[in-house]
């Protein structure tokens, strides 16, 4: 019960979940990942989660040792093991290990490892209170469509919100535009409309944006795909971000500009929240 892993074949405890050092990951982050969470023992939303790692591995030429049936089942059956009812589930594939060299190996056998853990969501007094982001520019790749471990940027990015007391970094690309969250999405209501980034090389396609969406076009709210500019923010009427871990958390700053957690925001946090407890 509890923490768990599943490295290159079996389930052991997690504290003997050991790589190699000299895996393509650690030298080079030469990989990709995925995060799934559970509700209720159930994984949520876990097919989308496995095509987009499909996804990410054939953009890096990378051939996943296991079929999606496969990796659907090593998820269950982890979550059965942990014995968690709400848990987070991290799966990643690097190209193995092998001496170091940029170019690929010959003979390295991908790396596949998963863990379970306990997962907190935000409470919804919290999240109702909005959070701070702050802006941070965008120095990013220009393959952000790939869920990579090459996470320098995002790191370095959050780690500056935290100093300046923010739960978040929302990337700004050539100082002109909004991209996205350093892990998550980003979303704002511009004249009554909402806005968010298109899906194009520059973010990641996020599963909970595809949900969001989707939930926003039932209740009728009109969605406009196309970058926020940094000139739009005095336009902003409500905003909030998305991904797997954080779900739905409405922004109350941007910056130093205050926004206002709104009735649109809260009415599709309503509707995510009914999504948990339906399962999917
Ligand atoms: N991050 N954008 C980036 C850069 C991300 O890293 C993430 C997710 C998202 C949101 O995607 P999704 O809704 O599919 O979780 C957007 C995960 C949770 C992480 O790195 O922990």
């Amino acid at each position: 019960m509890g923490r768990i892993a599943f490295l290159n074949g079996r389930f052991l405890p997690w504290e003997e979940a050991l790589i190699h050092a000299e895996d393509r990951a650690n030298n080079f982050g030469d990989g990709i990942y995925e995060v799934v969470v559970t509700y209720h023992g159930k994984p949520f939303y876990a097919e989308r989660h496995i095509d987009r790692l499909f996804y990410s591995a054939s953009q890096i030429e990378l051939e996943i040792p296991y079929s999606k049936e496969e990796i659907m089942d090593i998820i269950t059956t982890a979550i059965e093991k942990s014995g968690l009812d709400n848990a987070m589930v991290y799966f990643q594939v690097s190209r193995g290990f092998s001496e170091r060299e940029h170019a690929f190996p010959e003979n390295a056998e991908p790396t596949f490892y998963l863990t379970v853990k306990p997962f907190q969501p935000m409470p919804m007094e919290e999240r109702k209170r909005g959070v701070k982001v702050i802006s941070y520019p965008d120095i990013r790749w220009s393959r952000c469509d790939i869920k990579s471990l090459n996470l320098l940027p995002n790191v370095m990015a959050r780690e500056y919100a935290k100093r300046k007391g923010a739960l978040e970094a929302i990337f700004v690309k050539d100082g002109v535009k909004f991209t996205e969250g350093s892990s998550s999405n980003f979303f704002a209501f511009i004249d009554g409309k909402l806005w968010t980034h298109p899906l194009t090389n520059e973010i990641l396609a996020g599963i909970t944006r595809s949900i969001v969406l989707e939930i926003a076009k039932e209740l009728g709210i009109e969605i406009v795909e196309k970058p926020i500019l940094t000139t739009m923010m005095d336009k902003i009427e409500e905003a909030f971000i998305t991904s797997t871990t954080k779900e739905i958390i409405p922004v109350s700053y941007i910056d130093d500009t205050k926004i206002p957690v709104g009735e649109r925001t809260l009415s599709l946090v309503k509707a995510y929240q009914r999504l948990k407890e339906e399962g999917h």
